[in-house]
């Protein structure tokens, strides 16, 4: 036997200072989305931003349902909305966020496993990297690829052998 470690990497930064413009304007965006949140049951209000390659910006957020399952997560919302309205264009960016009695969350929100698979699919059918930041009140953190945080992932490759 022999004992494998494996490790992840991202950047962090203390507040939006440090990023870039566009990155600024998509935590921006990401706050307002949360606000438009129908999380009557959860009262946690999370706004997904997008940013396509080419230029568009595509907002989500969490729609919950009285049967909760029923519900879906605000980065899948913005992720099918923008393959089903783009289909061809490729997702640059994505921000996650998430507000609380309309305040934004002191800690950072990763995302569900159910939502990290999704990010996968689109990174595998545009065959390029997503860029993932999670925000909170004061910190940002900045991951290169959804792989960093899903580390021994299904291969669909698997399905054809
Ligand atoms: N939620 C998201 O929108 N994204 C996540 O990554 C985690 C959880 C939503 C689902 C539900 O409406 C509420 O947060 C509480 O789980």
């Amino acid at each position: 036997m022999k004992r494998v470690d494996v490790s992840i990497s991202y950047c962090e930064y203390d507040g939006t200072e440090g990023l870039s413009d566009i990155d600024k304007k998509l935590i921006d965006k990401a706050v307002d989305t949360a606000s438009k949140a129908y999380a009557p049951y959860s009262g946690f209000h999370v706004g997904a931003a997008l940013l396509l390659e080419n230029g568009e910006i595509v907002l989500g957020s969490n729609q919950e349902n009285s049967a909760y399952p029923s519900g879906l997560c605000a980065e899948r919302t913005a992720i099918f909305y923008a393959n089903s309205s783009f289909p061809d264009v490729a997702i640059d960016t994505i921000v996650i966020l998430a507000e609380k009695n309309s305040l934004i969350l002191e800690d950072i929100v990763t995302p569900c496993g159910a939502c990290r698979q999704v990010i996968l699919e689109s990174e595998i059918r545009q065959k390029s990297d997503i860029r993932v930041l999670l925000a909170s009140k004061s910190k940002v953190l900045v991951f290169n690829s959804i792989k960093q945080l899903l580390p021994f992932s299904f291969d669909g490759d698997l399905l054809n052998r």
